[in-house]
């Protein structure tokens, strides 16, 4: 159990109104949580301090090897004012999967909740209630030794910022158009892909900025070794309807183990719908889509939430899912998986937890 210490800021911000129409990451909120760790002395002084800038050497690890890993997870205002998080000990769980890959020390899963907590407590003026919104809540741990040399940090920081969000999309909850990629590549098995890590994010620039270009929104990225198989898209997992089947890549070592993914998959399977976790390849998904089978595609995500997918390119190919609209399990998932966060539906055991 964490010792926290509370500063409060004394200039605060002036809340996002009402009308502010939301969009993803671009406003703050007034406090940020901090704790540091060293070699020896492991994680102290932890504290929820007014949000601030952080003064780093620049010869800080994380600068140079991006030794570095984030959590992404959001906060809800339910109808009875109880303030809820979902399913907050799989990011704990992930931070230290993660943590593991990239050498940096392991967090005490409570004491992740337990921090997560402690600063959406103090902000909690911050969540915002229209729907569609949110409060983004971005956990981080960045390696601070001033060293040059390639090995692990001895000294890190983890910090968690909190951000009032809109969709992530500004598509919201239409379906937007996704690029198969087959050129350039994001993660290989044995590499860091399934670890959280901002290297898996800048890997996926060039081609993003490359869809865009052509007006896509996202990257579906292929296996970095036969070019074949499905993985994910940039920031969520992928899932297709096939002939009244579910199916979605198999966690394979270069895929993020999503939390929404895990969700869809479990309410799913309690709706009796048959889901197979198991490679596919783009060429079966386009013969499926050739002879009608391909009934819906979407992503999940923390920030992506359940978003439909319309349009999907794969070299000179387009292919059209239901017209460009919102396929029915699509927008049932959508409703079950945020009613269940904002406290309207019961969902499983343990998947919202009360601030
Ligand atoms: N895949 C990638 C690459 C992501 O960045 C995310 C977002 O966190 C996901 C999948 C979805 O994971 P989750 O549902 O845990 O947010
Ligand atoms: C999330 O959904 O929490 C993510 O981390 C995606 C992010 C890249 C915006």
């Amino acid at each position: 159990m964490l010792d926290i210490r509370f500063e409060k800021t004394t200039n605060p911000k002036p809340l996002p109104t009402a009308d502010n129409p939301l969009t993803f990451g671009t406003i703050f909120t007034d406090h940020m949580f901090e704790m540091d760790y060293e070699t020896g002395k492991g994680w102290h002084d932890p504290r929820v301090i007014p949000y601030q800038p952080i003064t780093l050497d620049p010869s800080a690890m994380v600068f140079h090897y991006g030794q570095e890993m984030f959590e992404g997870l959001k906060a809800y205002k339910a109808d009875d004012g109880r303030i809820l998080l979902f399913r907050p000990d799989m990011n704990a769980k992930r931070t230290n999967n993660t943590n593991r890959r990239i050498c940096v020390p392991e967090i005490p899963e409570e004491d992740f909740v337990q921090a997560v907590k402690a600063v959406v407590a103090t902000d909690k003026a911050w969540i915002p209630t229209k729907p569609g919104t949110s409060l983004y809540i971005r956990p981080f741990i960045i390696a601070t030794d001033p060293f040059l040399g390639v090995r692990p940090s001895d000294t890190y920081k983890f910090i968690i910022i909190l951000s009032p969000v809109g969709a992530y999309y500004p598509e919201g909850l239409n379906p937007v158009k996704i690029w198969i990629e087959d050129d350039y590549v994001r993660a290989v098995k044995g590499g860091v892909g399934e670890a959280k890590t901002g290297a898996n994010y800048v890997a996926s620039m060039a081609a993003q900025m490359k869809a865009h270009d052509d007006g896509y929104s996202q990257v579906l990225w292929l296996d970095g070794v036969e070019r074949k198989y499905i993985e994910e898209v940039g920031a969520m997992n992928i899932f297709f309807k096939i002939n009244g089947t579910v199916v979605t890549p198999m966690l394979n070592g270069s895929i993020l183990p999503g939390i929404t993914r895990n969700s869809c998959i479990e309410l799913c399977k309690s709706w009796g719908i048959p889901v197979e976790e198991r490679r596919i390849s783009v060429q079966e998904l386009f013969e499926a889509a050739d002879n009608g089978s391909l009934e819906e595609v979407w992503g999940s995500g923390t920030a992506a939430v359940i978003s439909p997918v319309g349009h999907l390119r794969w070299e000179d190919k387009v292919v059209q899912i239901k017209d460009g609209g919102i396929g029915e399990l699509s927008q049932k998932l959508y409703d079950t998986v945020t009613g269940i966060q904002l406290g309207r539906i019961e969902g499983p055991k343990g998947w919202v937890i009360e601030v």
